[in-house]
């Protein structure tokens, strides 16, 4: 293959560097076309455009094939815990037994948030959506450590942010829950790990300590992981843009939230489950919501469904129906919007519309179902989804400035009007 694609614009010819992946992927590296020529390239939403080159997370839509760092989610999801996977992510490798200890040992040391934060969180309506509170009180951490913010940090500085984060947002998180139930923060406990950690500081009440069923504690690794990281997504881009303009990692991950909580990325793991008991409110006719679903006059849209990535399957999507199927058997909970997610699902399978356009279930089908049956509000969903795409966008915005990426800034093509004169008011 030539090194090289050959570009004919307007007569003239442009030689343009190929890129090659590690998995063979290849990409026309257009970076010196607009000086050459003065043509830009045009892709809104960035179907087709790679903003970098990345040794994080693999993934192949068509295949539906993803991995994270060289190891296949399938695996990591039945073999490994959410802070192995963490681990992996941010640095590189899987960690020996003695590295992982002293990670999980550094997050659990620095999990207390600053009392002083409460007075902001305190400031919250009750009504308020938990992403809301997530997002500003990730923001806020700037303030308790404003050493964050400088542009030149060390490399143990860098560190120590992406510790803090690992181990506050789950302790944030929880208080955000607890803000809308009204009741007193619970404290993390050292002794508990990640997961059960954060079941504690979620449902531990004054009167009684939150019991830690295994079964819950093993799905909720599962779904952590299946989250942990999915390249250059809508929210982990947000994250490298804000970051390559050297905002602080509190800031760029506080951005990358607020773009997770949209109803077409993380938020749609909420939106699905307010589907699907609209379709149960409504007499469960799946296929009249598969009609609304195909109708171009309605708004409507399956929820879950369609990927931008994916066009054959989406992996974590198979993983999660299964623990789905799992984890309400093992705490034998019947809840009826499972068989309407399924009446969906197979009726959305079968229809030449969805076959035709490539539309599967995504990774936010079948994920709210389990939250549900684990005893987390739907508010909380997509809060969920951030505790365990935070490792990814915290790699993300490390290799982003490990790179030393400049800031991210497209072009546009103008369409406006041309110069006109200013009219003075009074002739208007
Ligand atoms: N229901 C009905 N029709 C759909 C759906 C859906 N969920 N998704 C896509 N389509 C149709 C579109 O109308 C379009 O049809 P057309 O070709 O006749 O115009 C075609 O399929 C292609 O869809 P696009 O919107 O162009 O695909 P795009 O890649 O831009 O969007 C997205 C992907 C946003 C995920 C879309 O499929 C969607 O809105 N899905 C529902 C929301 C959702 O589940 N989001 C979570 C995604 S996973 C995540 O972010 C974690």
């Amino acid at each position: 293959m030539s090194d090289f694609a050959e570009l004919i614009l307007e007569g003239k010819s442009y030689k343009l560097p190929i890129v090659v992946g590690t998995e063979d992927e290849k990409a026309i590296d257009i970076s010196s076309l607009r000086a050459e020529s003065g043509f830009i390239t045009l892709d809104s939403g960035y179907k087709n455009t790679g903003a970098t080159t990345s040794a994080i997370t693999y993934l192949d839509g068509e295949e539906g094939i993803l991995s994270y760092r060289g190891y296949p989610i399938e695996e990591l999801a039945e073999k490994s815990s959410f802070i192995e996977v963490s681990y992996l992510l941010i640095y590189g490798s899987l960690p020996t037994a003695a590295e992982l200890d002293a990670f999980s040992k550094r997050i659990k040391r620095h999990m207390l948030v600053n009392e002083d934060m409460r007075k902001i969180l305190d400031g919250f309506p009750s009504a308020a959506h938990p992403m809301g509170i997530l997002s500003a009180l990730v923001s806020s951490l700037t303030a308790f450590y404003p050493e964050s913010l400088k542009s030149n940090q060390t490399k143990d500085e860098m560190d120590l942010s992406m510790i803090r984060l690992m181990a506050k947002l789950s302790t944030i998180a929880a208080w955000s829950f607890k803000n809308s139930n009204g009741q007193r923060i619970n404290y993390p406990k050292n002794k508990l790990d990640y997961c059960s950690n954060f079941l504690h500081m979620m449902f531990s009440d004054p009167t009684e300590d939150y019991e830690v069923n295994p079964v819950v504690v093993d799905a909720l690794n599962k779904l952590l992981i299946l989250h942990a990281d999915h390249e250059q997504n809508c929210s982990t881009s947000t994250v490298r843009l804000v970051g390559s303009a050297h905002a602080s990692l509190y800031s760029s991950v506080s951005a990358g939230i607020s773009a997770l909580w949209g109803p077409l990325h993380g938020g749609a793991n909420q939106a699905v489950i307010e589907m699907l008991e609209q379709i149960k409110a409504d007499g469960g006719d799946s296929k009249k919501f598969i009609a609304k679903a195909k109708d171009k006059n309605d708004p409507f849209r399956l929820m879950g469904f369609g990927h931008r990535v994916y066009k054959n399957f989406d992996p974590r999507a198979k993983i999660i129906k299964k623990t789905a199927d799992d984890v309400l058997s093992a705490l034998g909970i019947k809840d009826p919007i499972l068989n309407i997610a399924k009446e969906l699902e197979q009726a959305a399978l079968t229809d030449p519309y969805f076959i035709e356009r490539k539309l599967y279930p995504n990774v936010d089908f079948y994920s709210g179902i389990i939250y549900r049956a684990l005893g987390i509000p739907t508010e909380m969903f997509t809060v969920m989804f951030a505790l365990g795409r935070l490792p990814g966008w915290i790699a993300q915005w490390k290799e982003m400035r490990e790179q030393k990426e400049p800031i991210g800034r497209p072009r546009q093509i103008y369409v406006g009007e041309n110069t006109r004169k200013y009219v003075p008011i009074e002739e208007r």
